[in-house]
């Protein structure tokens, strides 16, 4: 049962006179503080000043009228005009008893169940994973297995960026550099270093450019020191040698020659690289070859990683899959008087946003817009969803902005669309996160390295384990810590990636959660009994001491705080209430002893305890993606 919303019916149905009892209702909350009960309904104070009476008087009368039966008695007033309401006792200790035998821990399914499409992952293919790509796999994994266990249709659904010029710069490394040996043996790994060599060379190019430019404006302008220090990194970055010093230097021809000459290499490779790309959309067969050839390969390492991760999908419908819409989409929209010609461009106006949305460019080519539109339109006809969530980067606000508002006049109106955003990963010197050298992280690197910090903190702590259970427990901390550090985020801020915080054993963290489920499991080892034992005991909960009426509330609350993950979309409120609960737990452990209780009675209600906070621990992490051992 979802008590928070057994509560807020219940005052909702109390609302004075006059009242506006959404608002009412929404104003019960779980009181951060025991002394002031376990909820407190806080809205009388704007009730009275809207009604213009007295706050407490307004309370009072509320008091008395609510039903709170059999969870609680009247509310008592406090302060201004807090109602504060704490549980009975033995409502709390029956409801525990049936949540021991429950394997849903008290999760009902919804009375409508919803659709719901979560678009996640969703990487550029052809590239190596890299960090970046953490977030959106861990958040929208999450996502999709909270929806999934509050009972609704989930489909899981992995947006391929499988069609975009990155497979211009393989192709064109495909025809003019490949090493067909290093690709018998590592297919990905030499496509990876053709997307490199036409990368560098285009960036390379760009960046060149943009400081010779700068540096011979600085002669021109006769800032001399300045000019010659940017020609000095400007040759180091070209690799063309140049004389050391000296203002004759600027001047040194032969190494400019060369410079502007890796300018206008790169600017043929990008050229050649786009030709390849736009090749590829025109259906040449020999690029469609290519590219039905290498997509395999690619898939292959992704997978490899998702399989590490855990993280699954349900459909994996790239953007390669809705190419052949896109002319239809535009059509659509144009008999539908939505698009229009705007210099050269096909574009929709929407009044949401300021600029149009371009779903055709002027040289004809269709873009991420007009698929991610297309896209709409096939789950539109195909799963009616309820609600789609993109699980994508925050710099990408406004495309969703204007994405959504053409999907609404489209017609797609009845469809709840989010953008579920997310800041940027930063490394300790609050920097985009890259290694030493400054590239960006590769995603498999990241997970190894975590899995060796891990096991450090293993060998430390764990000195009774063998080689082989040590090695496995690394592995489930070290992923653990990753995707817990990055979940306990509020996701829109941007978060530092810092090993010692992620592995810390005695704060807000993956390990540190593990730990606490693995203790409850030890007890039951010390105790020479099981939980199912225990289970099927049925013991009478006794809830007399504050710790363990505390983590037995708790306990009570993982619906509600499954509803609001789900409604908010942040799997933070999920962190902190299982950091909450292990809070819990370590005081109930240090104040009430279990297997040294003072009667049978007492040690196995509080087994039923242990084995409570064991199975929600278990199951919230599960739902962020982690998993626990029983002994660490
Ligand atoms: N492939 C895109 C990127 O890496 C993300 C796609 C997100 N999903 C979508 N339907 N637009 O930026």
């Amino acid at each position: 049962m979802n008590l928070l919303e057994r509560l807020r019916q219940s005052f909702a149905a109390a609302t004075p006179e006059g009242g506006d009892r959404a608002a009412f209702a929404a104003a019960v909350r779980p009181s951060g503080d025991a002394k002031f009960g376990d909820y407190q309904a806080n809205g009388c104070m704007a009730l009275a000043k809207a009604l213009k009476k007295n706050p407490r008087d307004v309370a009072a009368e509320v008091a008395r009228s609510v039903d709170l039966e059999p969870l609680a008695t009247s509310p008592e007033v406090a302060g201004p005009g807090f109602l504060n309401v704490r549980l009975r006792d033995e409502w709390l200790s029956s409801a525990l008893e049936r949540v021991l035998q429950d394997s849903a821990l008290g999760v009902a399914p919804p009375e409508t169940p919803k659709t719901v499409v979560v678009d996640f992952s969703s990487p550029n293919v052809a590239k190596p994973m890299h960090v970046g790509h953490v977030r959106s796999t861990v958040i929208g994994d999450s996502l999709a297995r909270i929806f999934a266990a509050l009972g609704h249709k989930v489909i899981r659904d992995n947006h391929l960026g499988d069609w975009g010029s990155q497979f211009g710069m393989i192709l064109w490394g495909w025809k003019n550099h490949r090493d067909e040996q290093a690709y018998a043996v590592d297919p990905v790994g030499e496509l990876a270093r053709l997307y490199r060599l036409a990368a560098d060379q285009i960036k390379r190019a760009e960046v060149l450019q943009e400081e010779y430019k700068a540096a011979i404006r600085l002669k021109r302008e006769g800032n001399l020191d300045k000019a010659i220090s940017l020609f000095a990194q400007i040759s180091s970055r070209s690799d063309v040698p140049v004389s050391p010093s000296g203002p004759g230097f600027a001047e040194s021809v032969l190494a400019f020659e060369e410079t502007e000459r890796l300018i206008e290499r790169g600017k043929d490779v990008e050229e050649k690289t786009r030709a390849e790309t736009v090749k590829l959309h025109s259906g040449d067969p020999e690029n469609r070859a290519l590219w039905d050839q290498f997509m395999p390969h690619c898939l292959a390492a992704l997978h490899q990683i998702y399989d590490r991760l855990g993280v699954t999908f349900d459909v994996e419908l790239g953007e390669s899959f809705y190419d052949p819409m896109l002319a239809d989409v535009v059509t659509d929209l144009e008999h539908k008087g939505l698009a229009v010609e705007s210099q050269g461009a096909t574009v929709v106006f929407t009044e949401e946003t300021e600029a149009p949305f371009i779903v055709r460019k002027r040289d004809g080519a269709f873009n991420y817009a007009t698929t991610d539109l297309a896209t709409i339109q096939y789950r539109e006809q195909n799963w009616q969803p309820d609600e789609v969530l993109y699980v994508v980067d925050h710099r990408q606000s406004d495309h969703f902005k204007q994405l959504f508002a053409v999907a609404r006049r489209w017609g797609y109106d009845r469809t709840d669309f989010q953008h579920v955003a997310f800041g940027t990963i930063l490394g300790t010197d609050r920097r985009p996160f890259k290694t030493r050298a400054g590239d960006v992280i590769g995603l498999e690197s990241l997970l190894d390295e975590s899995v060796q910090q891990a096991r450090k903190i293993v060998d430390e702590n764990s000195g009774e384990l063998s080689p082989e259970e040590r090695q496995h427990v690394s592995e489930v901390v070290g992923l653990g810590a990753i995707k817990y550090a990055d979940l306990s985020q509020n996701r829109m801020s941007d978060y530092v990636f810092d090993w010692a915080k992620m592995l810390a054993t005695n704060g807000n963290s993956g390990a540190y959660l593990q730990y606490a489920y693995a203790r409850t499991q030890s007890i039951f080892r010390k105790g020479e009994t099981t939980p199912e034992a225990i289970r099927q005991l049925a013991p009478t909960i006794v809830l007399t001491h504050p710790a363990e009426r505390g983590l037995g509330l708790r306990v009570l609350r993982l619906p509600e705080t499954l509803e609001m993950t789900a409604s908010e979309l942040k799997p933070n409120i999920l962190t902190d209430y299982l950091f909450d609960l292990a809070n819990q737990f370590s005081t109930f452990f240090v104040e009430c002893p279990v297997l040294k209780a003072e009667s049978p009675e007492r040690r196995n209600s509080r087994l039923a305890l242990c084995d409570l906070t064991g199975r929600v621990l278990k199951r919230g992490l599960n739902l962020l993606g982690i998993d626990v051992v029983d002994r660490m």
